[in-house]
């Protein structure tokens, strides 16, 4: 036996027990990308969805991984799982989701969060932490009384995959390897060496 033949399902299964097991941050996925001349760069971000379509997750478009993504749209999530000790790789293309999408989950965001959001230039230099509460101040006195828009520089990629691998511990160090990699709209699986 092999395993499901669908993959998106089988993350599912393993996500719905990691929420049960995995404190404080079961969402939490080590994001790997790299700029146009192939040098790599990872990173932790929370996966805030997935389904057939891919892995979806929300940044600063102008950020590190924002630029890289832009210049060379392919990345690759790692998910490990302590208390359940399985890994889950996932590769492919990158989009960024629709606006629609964006401006969704950005109006459900807490109010503190969205204005960290319009404050923050995510990854270039900051002189000083008084300047980052400085600026969360002006931005909160900017939107004082209304709704905080979804910053046009702010909103989520998602990661269409092309190779899903899960690994599962077994005895002996002989773990299951069993990869999906998609194939005319289909999946063929494999098992790998451990
Ligand atoms: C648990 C955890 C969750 C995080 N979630 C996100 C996230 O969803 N989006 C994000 O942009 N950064 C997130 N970060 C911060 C990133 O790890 C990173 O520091 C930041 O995005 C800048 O990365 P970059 O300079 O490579 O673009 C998270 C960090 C941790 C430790």
């Amino acid at each position: 036996m092999i395993g499901p033949l669908d993959p998106i399902a089988r993350f599912a299964k393993i996500f719905e027990q990691a929420k049960k097991v995995v404190t404080p941050e079961p969402a939490a996925v080590t994001l790997a990308t790299a700029s146009a001349d192939g040098k790599p760069s990872a990173r932790v971000v929370l996966l805030k969805g997935f389904d057939e379509r891919g892995f979806v997750f929300y940044t600063n478009l102008e950020s590190q991984k924002g630029k890289e993504l832009k210049a060379n749209p392919h990345a690759a999530l790692c998910f490990y799982f302590p208390p359940l000790y399985q890994q889950v790789r996932v590769e492919g293309r990158v989009e960024q989701v629709s606006d629609a999408e964006a401006d969704a989950y950005f109006a459900i965001r807490p109010r503190g969060s969205q204005i960290g959001a319009w404050a923050s230039k995510q990854s270039a230099p900051l002189a000083s932490r008084e300047q980052l509460e400085a600026d969360f101040k002006t931005v909160e006195e900017k939107f004082a009384g209304r709704q905080v828009p979804r910053p046009p520089f702010w909103s989520g990629f998602r990661i269409i995959p092309e190779r899903i691998e899960f690994w599962e511990s077994r005895e002996n160090r002989l773990h299951d390897r069993t990869v999906y990699s998609r194939k005319k709209g289909g999946w063929v699986v494999e098992k790998l060496y451990p």
